[in-house]
């Protein structure tokens, strides 16, 4: 009897201990991350100032198989981070710029109790993507979808306002989003070979377009100045053929990621995401 009763408080223990871990990493989040990262969808995108929790989970999830890799992922950017090792989208870091170290802030061991939560939590599994999907044409007429859509749009205008590509990405077809979205679908089958193989790729396009972006932008802006006020136009023709050059580099780097995607996919693949 007292070694039952014994083994049910160990359980109890147990289990009241694991809680309290797991309730640990969410603490620690909400003392020393939240500020930045929220921890549920935006309700107002622009008043953003770091990517949602979510999102930041997809992304890891997506360079990291194992929660082991994902967990040193975390706690090494968190002290550390720099732009060649982000995972998230080169434009997010654009946006936000890049995040401030965190090493005064948190240790290394509370830095393993956050990212171990976040794992295990995040992103929820009804998660696919943020902003989009949210109001599916048709399904959904509610007021409160056909503002979200109002403000997609113009969120769309505003980000449509700079791009380093010659032809517009939006113009051709996106496949890393369309992969990105059918990561885990069955249906699309991808083996783990080739998701080894999309990632490689995606890193070194993005790498190439995170060297070229600000390069494209600076440029771009220094002839939007000079062109208000320099006399002879020889300077700023220049500038622009090197603007058109830098362009160019980018959508050729956009059209060999789509090439290479497209190599890595089956036949059934390539035809599974072009006819969604
Ligand atoms: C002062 C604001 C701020 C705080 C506080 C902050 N972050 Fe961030 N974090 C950012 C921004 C901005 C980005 C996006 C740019 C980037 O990736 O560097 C980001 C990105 C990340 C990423 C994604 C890295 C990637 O690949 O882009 C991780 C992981 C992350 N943060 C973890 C944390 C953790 C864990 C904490 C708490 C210990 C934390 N952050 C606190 C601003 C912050």
């Amino acid at each position: 009897m007292k070694f039952t009763q014994a083994l049910i408080s160990m359980s109890l223990l147990f289990s009241v201990s694991t809680l309290q871990a797991f309730d640990k990493g969410e603490d620690l989040f909400n003392v020393k991350c939240s500020a930045c990262h929220i921890k549920t969808r935006p309700s107002d995108p622009s008043q953003l100032v770091a990517p949602p929790l979510m999102g930041v989970m997809r992304h890891t999830k997506m360079q990291y198989n194992t929660k082991e890799e994902a967990v040193n992922f975390i706690v090494n950017y968190a002290l550390n981070p720099q732009r060649d090792k982000a995972v998230c989208m080169p434009h997010t870091i654009e946006r936000f710029g890049l995040m401030p170290s965190q090493k005064e802030n948190v240790s290394e061991d509370e830095l393993r109790y956050i990212a171990a939560w976040m794992y295990d939590n995040y992103p929820p599994s009804n998660f696919n993507g943020m902003g989009k999907n949210n109001c599916k044409s048709g399904s959904c007429n509610s007021n409160k979808c056909s503002s979200n859509k109002k403000k997609n749009k113009m969120a769309k205008k505003k980000s449509r306002k700079f791009s380093p590509f010659l032809i517009n990405s939006k113009d051709m077809p996106h496949m890393t989003s369309l992969v990105k979205k059918n990561w885990d679908n069955k249906k699309f089958n991808l083996s783990s070979e080739q998701k080894k193989l999309l990632l490689e790729i995606r890193k070194r396009t993005m790498k190439s377009v995170m060297d070229l972006s600000p390069r494209i932008k600076k440029l771009e802006n220094e002839i939007k100045v000079i062109t208000m006020r320099d006399e002879d136009k020889k300077n700023i023709f220049m500038m622009v053929d090197q603007l058109s050059k830098l362009k160019a580099e980018a959508t050729k780097t956009h059209i060999q990621c789509i090439t290479d995607t497209m190599n890595v996919l089956t036949k059934e693949q390539v035809k599974f995401l072009l006819k969604k």
